[in-house]
């Protein structure tokens, strides 16, 4: 693994670019007033809601709540993961990015690892055409040389150490297959290659780089799908088989297909069904979520009809829930028993396929179908228990639209209100006197919006004791933009990126706070100030109850007498 690259790295690359720089080169943008603003490229839309600020260094839509950072810009419309994007945003300035404990040129071990991936697939290959029976095999299932030659499909061929020979040359070299997870350590330590007799089908990443192999026997021994097993350039609970090909094969993608299996994947594309890819033998996680729908905004998850088939549906659902933004939709299909996207699409041809997908679940109604199946909504009790059993799977759900219709389905398939559960907005709209924002959210609020005012707040904080939500986050936002004078809204959010906290804090960060520095500053101290005051009587009201207990010590009679005193005078300054 490479090293970590150190904060100080982040905070000086994103203090050097300009994000507006960054956008402006893939998505046109057009000036309005002190910001920048354009279609939003991460949804559908007509009317510009996506905007790009220069004083706060972020983007954010508010269509579909996509926030974030220069890094995190070219993360989701790049797609690239944090280390590359954070290299790419490097070299447009000319910096070299440091790694911290990690071996001295982590990269270049990398490149040689891709390289020699890269070369086992290729070695594959050529061996296909030697194997009679892979041949015959590739033959029996239908498989055309145009998607052999698209999903670089190969043989492994029998023996101990086909690939070890061919690519191991060298202590060097045998140490890197075995780090690509191409080798496997028998009895005494004996090293051989993990993939034997097997038709070999490379995954590759999101740049089409060659990252691991699953492998499928003929027939007889053994597992019949062997993977390579998780590795430094490997983690099969972020990869998606065949995202590249369905990058490769359409320009502008509006849904994916996720089946479960390899053959599945290749079928189809030969079919013509291009946008179709798996995951690889595990569950959908919400990693993978993640990536569907920033590459398309329509997923199809497609599942045999068995019981592994409806379980494994279930579980996507839950990964895909918490990312159900507005403009992104779900729909299950199930398939009838004994079939699978291969068979069917071989039997019914493309057009039986794309019919069944029109046919498909759409997300709600399969999670109402599901919670409903053995509840008896037509009794109380049964309604009550499917409001019970929704309720905390709802609350996953991201602000926005489909949420609050989420709910208001839930209302009417049960009776009981649900304006409580709502968004703000949605809540706003039904209720007419929303509550209002605390001191604290309005404190972080403006903080966000002006990280300089953090140098007005006296140290120790006369809030810190102050027994409230937010307080402690507040004391680290503060700490964190005292300490680095002229740090941006996004470096400071950047921050918190990885925290529970992360989400609401972009969403503060959106206030606007129009008017003179001058008057933001004077709400600034005027907030810390009622805070401090809260905190004071926060304390008097313990301190009272404790006397009336009889359970005063001494220096807490002396405190009481002392906060009374200063409670009786005016209020001071801070
Ligand atoms: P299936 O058993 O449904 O196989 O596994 P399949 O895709 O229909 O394969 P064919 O048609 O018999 O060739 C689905 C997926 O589960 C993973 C593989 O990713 C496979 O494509 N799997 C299955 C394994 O990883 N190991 C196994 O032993 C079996
Ligand atoms: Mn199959």
């Amino acid at each position: 693994m490479p090293g970590l690259i150190p904060e100080r790295f982040i905070d000086e690359l994103l203090a050097r670019v300009d994000i507006v720089d960054v956008v402006q080169q893939r998505v046109p943008l057009k000036r309005a007033g002190r910001e920048w603003t354009a279609c939003c490229p991460f949804h559908d839309e007509r009317t510009p809601s996506f905007t790009v600020s220069p004083g706060k260094q972020f983007y954010h839509c508010f269509g579909c709540g996509a926030h974030g950072s220069a890094i995190k810009f070219l993360m989701e419309y790049d797609r690239l993961e944090f280390p590359d994007a954070v290299e790419e945003l490097a070299q447009t300035v000319g910096l070299n990015v440091p790694h911290e404990g990690g071996p001295a040129r982590p990269r270049e071990d990398r490149t040689d690892l891709y390289a020699l991936l890269d070369a086992a697939a290729q070695f594959y290959q050529e061996q296909l055409p030697n194997s009679e029976a892979a041949r015959a095999y590739c033959k029996r299932r239908g498989l055309g040389e145009d998607v052999i030659e698209r999903f670089r499909i190969g043989w492994a061929p029998g023996g101990w150490d086909a690939v070890k020979r061919a690519l191991g040359t060298g202590d060097a070299r045998l140490k890197m297959l075995e780090q690509a997870g191409m080798l496997s350590t028998g009895e005494g330590g004996k090293r051989y290659d993990r993939f034997r007799e097997r038709l070999m089908f490379p995954i590759l990443d999101r740049r089409g780089r060659v990252i691991a192999f699953g492998g499928r026997v003929l027939e007889g021994d053994g597992p019949k799908y062997l993977n390579s097993p998780e590795t430094p350039l490997f983690h099969k609970g972020r990869e998606l088989f065949a995202l590249w090909q369905v990058r490769q094969a359409n320009s502008k993608l509006e849904r994916l297909i996720v089946v479960e299996g390899y053959m599945d994947v290749v079928s189809l594309h030969q079919a013509g069904v291009p946008q179709a890819v798996a995951t690889l033998g595990t569950a959908t996680t919400g990693e993978h979520a993640e990536l569907l729908f920033r590459t398309a905004p329509d997923v199809y998850f497609c599942f045999d009809g068995d019981r592994a088939g409806r379980s494994a549906a279930w579980r996507a659902l839950e990964s895909v829930l918490p990312r159900m933004r507005d403009g992104r939709q779900a729909f299950f299909l199930f398939l009838p028993e004994g079939e699978d996207p291969d068979t069917l699409v071989r039997k019914e041809g493309k057009v039986g396929f794309e019919a069944r997908l029109k046919q498909a679940t759409p997300l709600s109604e399969y999670f109402y179908g599901y919670l409903s199946h053995d509840v008896k909504v037509a009794t109380l009790d049964g309604r009550a228990r499917l409001a019970e059993y929704a309720k905390p799977l709802l609350a996953k759900l991201p602000d926005g639209a489909f949420r609050d219709l989420m709910y208001a389905e839930l209302e009417k398939r049960t009776g009981v209100p649900m304006v409580a559960a709502m968004t703000p907005a949605g809540r706003a709209a039904a209720l007419p006197n929303a509550p209002r924002r605390t001191l604290v959210r309005s404190a972080i609020a403006m903080l966000l919006a002006e990280p300089a005012l953090a140098e007005l707040a006296g140290r120790p904080y006369a809030f810190a004791a102050l027994d409230k939500p937010g307080v402690p986050l507040l004391i680290e936002l503060l700490d964190v933009a005292g300490t680095r004078p002229g740090i941006k809204t996004a470096l400071l959010l950047e921050h918190f990126s990885a925290r529970e906290e992360a989400a609401a804090l972009q969403k503060l960060a959106t206030t606007e706070f129009p008017g003179e520095p001058e008057a933001l500053r004077a709400e600034f101290l005027d907030a810390l100030r009622k805070l401090a005051e809260q905190t004071t009587q926060q304390r008097l009201d313990a301190l009272i109850r404790k006397q009336s207990e009889g359970a005063l010590d001494e220096a807490e009679k002396n405190e009481l007498r002392g906060l009374l005193a200063r409670k009786a005078q005016p209020a001071s300054p801070m």
